[in-house]
């Protein structure tokens, strides 16, 4: 399937997944969720599929949701294909590669909790401004954070919403292998294809006992979040945050 915004194709037995929205530095919108969901799907479905790798190019992954569709085209129910997505990456039983460059914000963060193996370039400027914007936490991450690095560095990170780089992404355990920009995607190519050598079902129980633990959990901390973000998503905090990014001025939560 190519749409013009989500590019797949089938390199061996690994599907690269492309985010294809550059100027607009790959902020994912409903569309592009749909896309995104029918591109899982395939690679959940098709046997000729044994790794997803999700990518952007050497300057860009994703700069998040697109925060005029969180003002115009808010999601409001469950069905949304946002929320159809993340169920898609928490339940992906493939291993699932991220090979991240330059912008990486809000999804372009949280995905790599529910990767199983992430490349970053030196290049990589991860955030995940949620509070910044007058929302919370999603993908799970609210909980999966917190799991992965521990409670304060992900209350620094979700609660100050600063930007940080590939080098703490590795050391916060977000990231297995830091590399030059030009790199990020050939090593993660080579090494999905390594993957995707493996005995498949070997690999696929491997990846369900790893998640069984948390997998309940992190599904209903989907749902909790989803809720609360419908409901962020609406309030005049966060409509403050997304006009003051398209009139390119700070936002002034002064008056809430
Ligand atoms: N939603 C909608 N449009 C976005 C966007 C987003 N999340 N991120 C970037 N864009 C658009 C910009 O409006 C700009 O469009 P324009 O050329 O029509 O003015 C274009 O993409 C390029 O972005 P720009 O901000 O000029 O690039 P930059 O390199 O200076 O900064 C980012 C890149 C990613 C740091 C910055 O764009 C940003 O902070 N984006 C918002 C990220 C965000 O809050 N996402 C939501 C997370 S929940």
């Amino acid at each position: 399937m190519n749409t013009d915004l989500i590019h797949t194709e089938l390199d061996g037995r690994v599907l690269r997944l492309r985010l294809n929205r550059f100027d607009k530095k790959n902020a994912l919108t409903v569309d592009m969720y749909r896309g995104l969901n029918a591109a899982f799907a395939r690679a959940s479905e098709d046997p000729a599929v044994r790794v997803l790798l999700v990518e952007g190019n050497e300057t860009c992954f994703c700069a998040g949701n697109d925060l005029g569709d969180f003002l115009n085209n808010p999601a409001d129910s469950m069905d949304a294909p946002v929320f159809q997505f993340l169920g898609h990456l928490a339940e992906f039983k493939k291993p699932l590669v991220a090979a991240i460059n330059g912008a990486a914000v809000g999804i372009g963060t949280t995905i790599t909790l529910h990767c199983d193996l992430v490349f970053a370039g030196d290049n990589t400027r991860f955030q995940m401004p949620f509070v910044n914007l007058g929302l919370i936490p999603e993908a799970g991450s609210s909980f999966l954070l917190p799991l992965t690095c521990g409670h304060v560095r992900a209350a620094e990170l979700l609660m100050l919403g600063e930007g940080f780089d590939a080098a703490t992404a590795k050391e916060l355990g977000l990231v297995n292998r830091v590399c030059a920009a030009a790199e990020t995607i050939p090593t993660a190519l080579a090494t999905a294809q390594r993957l995707a050598e493996q005995p498949p079902e070997s690999i696929r129980l491997t990846k369900a006992l790893m998640k069984q633990a948390h997998k309940g959990r992190v599904e209903q901390t989907i749902l909790d979040e989803a809720a609360a973000f419908m409901e962020r998503l609406k309030s005049a905090e966060a409509k403050e945050a997304f006009t003051a990014f398209f009139e390119k001025r700070k936002a002034d939560f002064s008056r809430f």
